[in-house]
């Protein structure tokens, strides 16, 4: 078990607390149902129904439920020849959640079960600096493609972008470098998907930034990369800037005005 949680990168500072973890025998039905349906999803692509833990489970419940999956989604990764390596980095981002929840509550635990359902789906990977996650393109973002004059549409299958913290540098460069992995690693094991178009469904592809942020800003670079599709009402960016910071001032002071601030989605083709 040891073992496990370090490939998934529990913080050290959390691993006695996960591995004196038990689950209650009320819980355990509950629990196999938890694994069981993970790993019943490996190698699927949709993404699957959002379920809360357990009210009374214990913090680490679901760290324990993703440690017991992981032989499935390694097994999954293994059919498909991708290496141990690229798994192992993804799963990692476990861990990066915990770190994260410490942060976000000032306690250990995690609460982004759904988020990391697809880690053992094993439809995402990090290729750098990014995350790309296999997805189908929705009907917004496909029509937008679509009226753009390019053969692509809702229900083609696309790579979801995600930008994970604790990664160093936003760089266009690191970027750059991301975006031409990902167009020769899903060729390489996945070629029965043609994932030739991109998007990115976030806080930082709210249109709203330009102005906020100065023109050097990485994100912005970040945001020109894509034609703009949509935005939808998203609390992202509450979560995501750091307090104390001048952007988290100015996100605050937008909303204090009676402003809100949006997801934006936009897309872009592969290199
Ligand atoms: C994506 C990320 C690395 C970009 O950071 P960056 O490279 O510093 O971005 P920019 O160059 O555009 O930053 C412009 C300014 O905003 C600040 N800023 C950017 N992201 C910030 C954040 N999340 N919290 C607080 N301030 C932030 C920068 O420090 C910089 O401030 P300055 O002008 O005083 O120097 C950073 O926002 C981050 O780590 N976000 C968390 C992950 C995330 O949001 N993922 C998307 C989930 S949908």
């Amino acid at each position: 078990m040891l073992a496990t949680l370090l490939e998934l990168g529990i913080p050290h500072e959390d691993i006695d607390a996960v591995l004196a973890t038990k689950i209650p025998p009320s819980l355990s039905e509950r629990f196999a149902a938890d694994v069981e349906a993970l790993t019943g999803s490996v190698g699927t692509i949709d993404e699957l129904p959002k379920t809360s833990p357990p009210e009374d489970a214990p913090a680490f419940y679901g760290v324990l439920v993703f440690a017991a999956a992981v032989p499935a989604v390694k097994a999954y990764h293994a059919t498909r020849g991708i290496p141990e390596a690229m798994t192992r980095l993804i799963l990692t981002d476990v861990g990066r959640q915990v770190a994260v929840h410490r942060r976000r509550h000032g306690r250990p635990g995690i609460d982004t079960e759904h988020w990391l359902t697809r880690h053992f789906q094993g439809r995402i990977f990090q290729l750098g600096r990014l995350q790309f996650e296999q997805v189908t393109l929705g009907t917004t973002t496909g029509t937008s493609l679509r009226e753009a004059g390019l053969p692509y549409g809702p229900g083609d299958p696309a790579l979801s972008i995600h930008i994970p913290e604790y990664c160093g540098p936003f760089t266009p460069e690191a970027i750059d470098d991301s975006l031409a992995q990902a167009a020769a690693f899903f060729p390489r094991y996945f070629g029965d998907y043609d994932y030739r178009v991109a998007v990115c469904h976030s806080w930082l592809l709210d249109p709203q930034l330009d102005g906020v942020l100065p023109t050097s800003s990485n994100i912005l670079a970040f945001q020109r990369r894509f034609t703009f599709s949509h935005a939808t009402a998203g609390e992202g960016i509450m979560r995501f800037v750091a307090a104390g910071t001048k952007l988290h001032e100015t996100v605050q002071a937008h909303v204090a005005a009676g402003n809100s601030w949006q997801s934006g989605s936009g897309w872009m083709l592969l290199p």
